[in-house]
């Protein structure tokens, strides 16, 4: 297993609409395996493979507590099937956008389609956290940022903070 970097806002990357996985096979795993160890050395709750520059639809979680052990989840292809019509709001953070942390509303339960580590179909109902973090990581999938859900002024504010930030840091490296 090997930690990735992980690629933050503004890059284009991030924008991409990642394509399926057609089989589960030892390359998406050694995928998944890296994609966990990433996110727990981050430390992150979910992440999805376009995080980490890899164009496939692959997302990982572990949504336990601290305290219990850990519950790493792996998906391939995951698609929501169904939404509540409850919403819920849960402040929403992002490795692509490291330290920023905003209010979000989504629907408050889901059901989600996908592929599990054996390529086996599965379907999971999310509630709580795990429903807001599984919605999160398919967004991902569709170029979709959590600061999308926000308010344009807000996005906009964030955006051209790491933008500027991207740009002091590249020409320090070019002195
Ligand atoms: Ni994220």
């Amino acid at each position: 297993m090997a930690v990735r970097p992980i690629i933050t806002i503004p890059d284009p990357v991030l924008r991409i609409v990642a394509e399926p996985v057609t089989v589960v096979d030892d390359e998406i795993r050694t995928l998944m395996d890296d994609m966990l160890e990433t996110m727990y050395a981050a430390p992150g709750v979910g992440l999805a493979a376009v995080q980490v520059g890899v164009n496939r639809r692959v997302v990982v979680l572990d949504v336990a507590r601290e305290e219990d052990d850990r519950q790493p989840m792996m998906f391939a292809n995951p698609e929501v099937t169904w939404t509540s019509q409850e919403t819920s709001v849960h402040e929403e953070g992002c490795l692509s956008i490291p330290k920023i942390y905003e209010e979000v509303e989504r629907p408050a339960r889901c059901k989600v389609s996908y592929l599990d580590r054996d390529g086996v179909l599965r379907e999971i109902h999310c509630d709580g956290m795990l429903a807001t973090c599984i919605q999160h990581e398919i967004d991902h999938l569709n170029g979709i940022l959590f600061i999308d859900h926000i308010s344009r002024l807000k996005r906009e504010r964030i955006v051209r903070k790491f933008a500027k930030a991207k740009r002091l840091l590249n020409a320090e490296a070019a002195e």
